[in-house]
């Protein structure tokens, strides 16, 4: 059976979006079947990353109950050109439907994680993938909850910057730990000296002190990356780029994981 990845995070910013994207990536390019949903209901980006404009079922649709997930699900595994195959779920960036789900209720909520669990047996029991990859919403929205408790790893993105460490500290001791889910941290977005393997190390002690959690990656804040503004899926187009070969590593602990 397949494994299902929520990346999430306190702040936003931090790397979410980039990561679950990356990640899949290099997924598909070993050969995986890998499946995106963009559970960040509240500023869904990845339809815009990917320039998908227009689809007739959105991800908002299927936790709505009014279709099934093959309909919402596209795939891309054309465009990649890899060895894996790869299908994207979208939620819908419309304001009309992104204040829709905004005003949803609990019982709704309740309701589309039951949708949401469901996935488990649909995606990766039925239909075969390897990964399912939710990027989330920062902070404690219903909607990233729904995706933490559906998880079998959560990982949280988190920069050196002091409201994110405190809250990413606090989410660590409680969120996560409340639902008994294995967490692995990434440090994205850093200026700390990660060139040498010495220096690494260095900073994954320091990492593990302040967060008392295990470490999957550090990625350092890239130029290209920022000025790339989200038009480069940076493992596909650029598999020489250091964030490619970070992203590999990350990818190797992952699939070493029992
Ligand atoms: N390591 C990095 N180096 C440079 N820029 C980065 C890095 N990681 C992310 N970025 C940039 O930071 C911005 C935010 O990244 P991203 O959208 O992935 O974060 P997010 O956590 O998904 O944000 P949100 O919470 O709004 O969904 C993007 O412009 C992205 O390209
Ligand atoms: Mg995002």
């Amino acid at each position: 059976m397949g494994k299902i990845i929520a990346v999430h995070s306190y702040k936003g910013g931090t790397g979410k979006t980039l990561l679950s994207l990356n990640l899949a990536a290099t997924f598909i390019k070993r050969g995986k079947k890998v499946c995106l949903l963009d559970l960040d209901f509240r500023a869904p980006s990845i339809s815009t990353i990917l320039k998908i404009e227009k689809t007739e079922w959105w991800l908002n649709e299927y936790l709505n109950g009014t279709c099934g997930i093959e309909k919402v699900l596209i795939n891309l595994s054309e465009r990649f050109q890899n060895k894996g195959e790869f299908f994207v779920g979208l939620a819908n960036p419309a304001t009309e439907a992104i204040r829709d789900i905004s005003a949803k209720d609990r019982k709704w909520e309740m309701r589309a994680l039951g949708r949401l669990l469901a996935l488990r047996n649909s995606l990766l029991g039925d239909r075969g993938f390897d990964y399912l990859i939710f990027d989330t919403s920062p902070g404690l929205q219903y909607s990233s909850i729904n995706a933490i408790v559906g998880a079998d790893l959560v990982i949280v993105a988190t920069t050196l910057d002091r409201s994110d460490v405190d809250g990413t500290r606090r989410m660590l001791g409680e969120l996560y730990d409340l639902f008994e889910k294995k967490t692995e941290i990434v440090l994205n977005k850093t200026f700390l000296d990660v060139s040498s393997k010495a220096k690494r190390e260095e900073v994954q002690t320091k990492i593990q002190e302040i967060h008392n959690a295990p470490l999957l990656g550090v990625i350092p804040c890239f130029c290209d990356v920022l000025r790339a503004e989200g038009n480069i899926v940076f493992v596909h187009e650029k598999p020489e780029h250091p964030l490619t070969k970070i992203l590999d590593e990350i990818a190797n602990k992952i699939e070493s994981m029992p």
